[in-house]
């Protein structure tokens, strides 16, 4: 009887589809990803960070979003960075947690870093805006860095909230949840002292729009498709990523805030710019 073996994909094949991708040795490399749409890695997701980190090497730096969400209104626990795992992935959950990584202490929107830069990227308070100016995925992109989305689109890539937040967009002060002024996380400090509150203010939301991206950035040869595993997978430059959505927002600023089924959040971001274009069409007139 013949034997039935799983096709498996291993650090080193999972290596070659990184580098024919386009990532290279020394590159700051932000990553999102479904592991499912992979396939089957032997050895999981621990193979694939080691294949991400052997193709970047010891000069390179490695992001992963560790997002946990952890607002207080929620009733989710308060974010402990030892302790809470992350809510965008199972390569996520399993990156932070690996030797030599470093977590912010966002309590919504911890960031992992490993790497020459991981401190550069990862240091300071953590009173900036989640994704804005100044947070960890803002300080990889001014450093050059490449975002690749295995297995995701651009509704996954957090490097766009960085576009509309240096756009200055005036929806990200729209609170996410309803009815609060901000939105209020709470977190475990770095030495374990009980739960403080932190003003989210600029929440990052509505990134379903985002979805009007994907074939946009790879027509105008911004994103490029590659393959990881058996993952359609998709890589670019994060700085001319956010060159062009700050252009694209400047000449349309309800771009990223159309979709078929829009949240409630997206249609109060809707709102606030549609008020503001007819207040502008009526003083023009
Ligand atoms: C939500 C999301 C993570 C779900 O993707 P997913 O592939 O279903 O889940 P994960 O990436 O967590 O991987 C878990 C899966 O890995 C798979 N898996 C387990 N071992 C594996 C192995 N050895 N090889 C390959 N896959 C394996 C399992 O199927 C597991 O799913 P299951 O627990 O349902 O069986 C993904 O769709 C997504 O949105 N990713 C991007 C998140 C992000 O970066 N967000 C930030 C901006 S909002």
């Amino acid at each position: 009887m013949p034997f039935l073996t799983r096709k498996s994909h291993t650090r080193e094949s999972l290596a070659r589809d990184l580098s024919a991708a386009g990532v290279n040795a020394g590159d700051v490399l932000i990553v999102h990803s479904s592991l499912k749409k992979v396939g089957w890695i032997a050895g999981g997701a621990q193979e694939m960070i080691r294949a991400l980190q052997e193709t970047i090497g010891p000069e390179g730096t490695l992001l992963m979003p560790t997002f946990t969400f952890s607002l207080s209104g929620w009733l989710l626990p308060p974010f402990d960075p030892w302790n809470t795992a992350s809510r965008v992935g199972l390569l996520t959950d399993t990156f932070w947690r690996c030797t030599d990584v470093r977590r912010t202490a966002h309590p919504t929107h911890s960031v992992a870093a490993w790497g020459r830069l991981a401190a550069k990227f990862t240091s300071g308070p953590i009173s900036y805006e989640p994704l804005g100016i100044d947070s960890p995925i803002d300080r990889a992109c001014r450093a050059g860095a490449k975002i690749l989305l295995i297995g995701v689109e651009q509704n996954r890539n957090s490097t766009i909230h960085v576009a509309e937040a240096r756009a200055g967009m005036p929806y990200l002060r729209v609170p996410f949840t309803i009815d609060d002024l901000y939105d209020e996380a709470w977190y475990i400090d770095s030495r374990g002292a009980p739960a403080k509150f932190l003003a989210i203010r600029e929440m990052p939301g509505s990134s379903e729009g985002f979805e009007v991206l994907d074939n946009l950035l790879i027509q105008k040869n911004i994103a490029t498709r590659c393959v990881v595993g058996d993952a359609t997978s998709t890589i670019m430059s994060a700085p001319r990523l956010c060159d062009h959505v700050m252009q694209l927002l400047q000449e349309d600023p309800l771009l990223l805030l159309d979709h078929p089924n829009p949240s409630e959040i997206t249609k109060r971001r809707r709102a606030i710019i549609e008020a503001q274009l007819s207040a502008n069409h009526g003083g023009a007139a």
